[in-house]
């Protein structure tokens, strides 16, 4: 069995790593330069069920890419590129998996890495940091994959492992459908509740009812634009669906703001800009510039 090796281990990464690692399959993860000489040989998870357990996991290190078979990354959108560059002797044939949020940077990996096999992939398990090394596993989703370049074409096989340790993972030749969808959500959900300091769900009091209904329709235009088949009806739908299902969650940009980081706005609303061409955008556009000004 090829060993994963998990670039970001954050609160999803360590998630897939402890998932991962209780169907015993091997994993190591690629730790950043903070943490050279004073990485716990284990982190804490905690699992959906309450239960608390120390993984301990193979650490490598960006010189040690020589010996990767297959890379999962799990960084944010902004640090995807630099830490694959950042990669010593990553050989040719390893296949490179993107599981951010965002869009955007999976063209510029395959321009930096032309002869890797490139997949991307979409999840909506739920993870968040609770200490140093001390992850929760928030909740259990879907994750799906699919091919980026040609290369990728051929580890659909990688899904069937991936669904062993996850509860569910499949695969998908038109990802970037898959993707699209999740932005839309993403950029409807993201900024307002960063922009207006609100749990998910605070989207459906009465007075957001006009702004969800103005930023739902510029973003489905986007994405209808970009050749997305999903009705505006059943676009709200879903979007609904998610919001009620989320409503007591802080979206990972409200946190970001919260805790001073930098957010995923340039991938998510900064994707819908870029590509919404004459249609008119300005609720994103206002809000991709208010989360800029509170420092995202
Ligand atoms: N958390 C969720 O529930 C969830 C769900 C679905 C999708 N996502 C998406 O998944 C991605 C990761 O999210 P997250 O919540 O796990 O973020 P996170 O907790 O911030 O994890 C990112 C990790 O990447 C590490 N990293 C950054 N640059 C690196 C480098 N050059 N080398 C090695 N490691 C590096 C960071 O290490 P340092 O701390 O040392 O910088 C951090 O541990 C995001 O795009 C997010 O939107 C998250």
């Amino acid at each position: 069995m090829r060993e994963w090796t998990i670039l970001g281990a954050g609160a999803l990464g360590c998630t897939f790593a402890a998932l991962l690692k209780a169907q015993q399959q091997p994993v190591s993860l690629l730790l950043s330069e903070r943490h050279r000489g004073h990485f716990h040989p284990a982190f804490e998870f905690i699992a959906l069920n309450e239960r608390h357990r120390l993984v301990s996991t193979h650490p490598r290190f960006a010189e040690q890419a020589a010996g990767v078979e297959c890379l999962l990354v799990m960084t944010k959108a902004y640090q995807v590129l630099p830490a694959l560059q950042s990669l010593r002797g990553l050989p040719a044939d390893t296949p490179i998996i993107l599981l951010h949020n965002g869009m955007g940077v999976a063209d510029e990996v395959a321009r930096a890495f032309p002869h890797n096999p490139l997949l991307a992939g979409v999840t909506s398990h739920g993870a968040l940091k609770e200490g140093p090394w001390q992850v929760r596993h928030t909740g259990k989703g879907e994750t799906w994959l699919g091919p980026v370049n040609e290369g990728g074409k051929a580890f659909a096989h990688l899904q069937a492992p991936l669904a062993r340790a996850l509860g569910h993972a499949a695969w998908s030749e038109d990802i970037l459908s898959l993707q699209h969808r999740k932005l839309a959500i993403n950029a409807v959900i993201n900024p307002l509740t960063a922009c207006h300091h609100i749990r998910n769900g605070q989207l459906h009091e009465p007075r957001f009812a006009d702004v969800l209904e103005q930023l739902s329709e510029e973003v489905h235009a986007v994405l209808a634009q970009l050749g997305e088949t999903e009705t505006l009806a059943q676009f709200r739908r879903r979007l609904n669906a998610v919001i009620e299902l989320t409503a007591t969650n802080y979206s990972s940009m409200h946190q970001d703001l919260a805790h001073r980081r930098p957010t995923e706005i340039d991938h998510i609303t900064g994707y819908v800009l870029s590509h919404a061409g004459k249609l008119p955008v300005p609720v994103c556009r206002q809000l991709y510039h208010e989360v800029k000004r509170l420092g995202g």
